[in-house]
C-alpha cells in the first residue's frame, strides 16, 4: 500500500512556510481590524484548514462560520454558477467580513460569493486567499486584499486541497503526480482543477 504522501511529485509550500506566512497575513489582519470583531467566513472545505489556523493566530477578537456550495453539471468553470447547499448561520450585516478562501484560481467562485455577501450589507467585505493563481483568473476586478501566495498552473494538493476529496490533510501543499492525475481523473487533469 503506497501512501498518499508518496502520490506527490513535489512539495511547493512546507508545513513551516504555511505557518509563516499564515502568521505573516493574521498579523496584518489583526492590525487592520484592530478594535473590530471580524467575522471570518470559508466555504466548506478546502478553506478550513487555513481558517482554524489563521484565526488561531490572530489578535483580535474573531468568529467563524461557514457556507456550502455545489457546482450545476461541471459548467463552474465558465459560469460561475455555484448552488449554496448551506447558508451561514449568523447574519452579516453590519459586521465585518472576511471571506478566506483555500485557492483563487478563475475567481469566478470567489466573484459569486461576494455578490450573495455583498447583498446582505456588511459593514465591510474583504478576501483573504492562502493561494492566488493569477494566471488563470477570469474574473479580472477581484480584489483580494490579503493573499499568502502566488502559485503556478499545476494540480495542487494539501493542507485543504483535495484531489477527489483526498490528500486535504497533508501538512504541506505539492503537486499531484501526473500518473495519479491520469489514473484517477479523466480525459484531462485541467478537467480536475475547477472542482470547488
Ligand atoms: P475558482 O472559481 O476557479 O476560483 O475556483 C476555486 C476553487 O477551485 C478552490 O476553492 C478549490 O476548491 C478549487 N481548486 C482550484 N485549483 C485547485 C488546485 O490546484 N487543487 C485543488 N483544488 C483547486
Ligand atoms: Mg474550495
Amino acid at each position: 500500500m503506497t501512501a498518499p504522501v508518496d502520490d506527490i511529485q513535489e512539495v511547493l509550500f512546507t508545513e513551516e512556510q504555511i505557518t509563516r506566512r499564515v502568521r505573516e497575513l493574521a498579523r496584518a489582519i489583526s492590525r487592520d481590524y484592530a478594535d473590530r470583531t471580524p467575522l471570518l467566513v470559508s466555504v466548506l472545505k478546502g478553506a478550513v484548514y487555513f481558517l482554524t489556523d489563521l484565526s488561531r493566530a490572530l489578535a483580535v477578537p474573531v468568529e467563524i462560520d461557514f457556507m456550502a456550495i455545489t457546482t450545476y453539471g461541471g459548467t463552474k468553470a465558465q459560469s460561475g454558477v455555484v448552488r449554496l447547499i448551506k447558508d451561514l448561520d449568523v447574519e452579516i450585516t453590519g459586521r465585518d467580513v472576511i471571506l478566506v478562501e483555500d485557492i483563487i484560481d478563475t475567481g469566478l467562485t470567489a466573484g459569486y460569493l461576494l455578490r450573495l455577501l455583498q447583498a446582505r450589507a456588511p459593514a465591510s467585505l474583504r478576501i483573504c486567499t492562502l493561494l492566488d493563481r493569477p494566471h488563470r483568473r477570469i474574473l479580472e476586478t477581484l480584489d483580494i486584499a490579503y493573499r499568502g501566495f502566488d502559485v503556478p498552473d499545476r494540480f495542487l494538493v494539501g493542507y485543504g486541497l483535495d484531489y477527489r476529496e483526498r490528500y486535504r490533510h497533508l501538512p504541506f501543499i505539492g503537486v499531484l503526480k501526473d500518473e495519479v492525475l491520469a489514473v484517477r481523473a479523466a480525459p484531462d487533469a485541467a478537467a480536475a482543477l475547477p472542482e470547488a
